[in-house]
């Protein structure tokens, strides 16, 4: 539904960002659809190789996001979604590029379910995206930085894919800081973004627009960061699913 809803968005001659995930996925399939039936012309840049596959196979071209220069907008998901609609992505794995394309983008849309909604960010382990070079060294860089912000004690685990390296597009390397809550997102960004070997973190901050919250029953809740969280939906709905 939230796919759906953010696919109705698109206006025929715009530049998109498509996102990367299970939700954006579902997003490209349904934009593919559009394209074919409507005979939309569209200028779409990918946030990883598997979401450029994909939109290739649903009959989308991709271009680079230097081809494109700047976007209308880009639909991607989340992992979570605060209040401020703050957010932390990469549990695909895919949150530079992502990050690079929402940055390049007029407008972010984030679709979602309510089980994305929090009040506080931080029970997903939040994605860092580090260089293979010195990859011990930055993890006790992160640690110190954790530990000067009183998040200190809590795993800092590299994340693998079977036995290896779980490796990005871009052949860095992540580490999944679990800290269970991040009182202080903006001060936890900067510090992450002061270490060297860090490339990017998962904190979106400040960059997502609208969020469209999918329902069970089909309908959706748009969340405007002018407008700030929706009190009722928070305190009742995003609680239920
Ligand atoms: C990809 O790296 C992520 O940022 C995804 O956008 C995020 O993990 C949401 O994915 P799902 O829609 O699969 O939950």
């Amino acid at each position: 539904a939230a796919a759906r809803a953010a696919v109705a968005l698109v206006e025929d001659g715009m530049k998109l960002g498509l996102g990367t995930g299970s939700t954006a996925s579902i997003m490209v399939e349904l934009l593919g659809a559009r394209v074919q039936a409507e005979g939309l012309k569209l200028r779409c840049a990918a946030t990883s190789k598997t979401t450029a596959d994909l939109a290739l196979r649903n009959g989308i071209g991709i271009e680079s996001l230097d081809q494109l220069g700047w976007l209308d907008m880009t639909i991607d998901g989340a992992d979570e979604v605060d209040p401020d609609l703050h957010l932390v992505k990469g549990g695909g794995g895919a949150h530079l590029r992502e990050k690079v394309v929402a940055a390049a983008s007029d407008r972010m849309v984030v679709i979602a379910d309510p089980g994305k909604i929090v009040d506080q960010l931080g029970k997903f382990p939040l994605p860092v995206e580090v260089l293979q070079f010195g990859f011990e060294t930055t993890r006790k860089l992160i640690r110190r930085a954790l530990d000067d912000l009183g998040l200190g004690g809590h795993d800092v685990m590299h994340r693998l894919r079977g036995s290896d390296p779980w490796l990005t597009d871009e052949g860095n390397w992540i580490l999944d800081l679990h800290l269970d809550a991040i009182p202080e997102p903006v001060a936890l960004a900067h510090a992450l973004s002061a270490i060297p070997g860090v490339v990017e973190h998962g904190l979106f901050l400040g960059m997502c627009d609208l969020a469209i919250i999918g329902k069970a029953d089909g309908s959706v809740v748009e969340l405007n960061r002018d407008a700030g969280m929706d009190a009722d939906f928070l305190a009742g709905e995003g609680e239920q699913f």
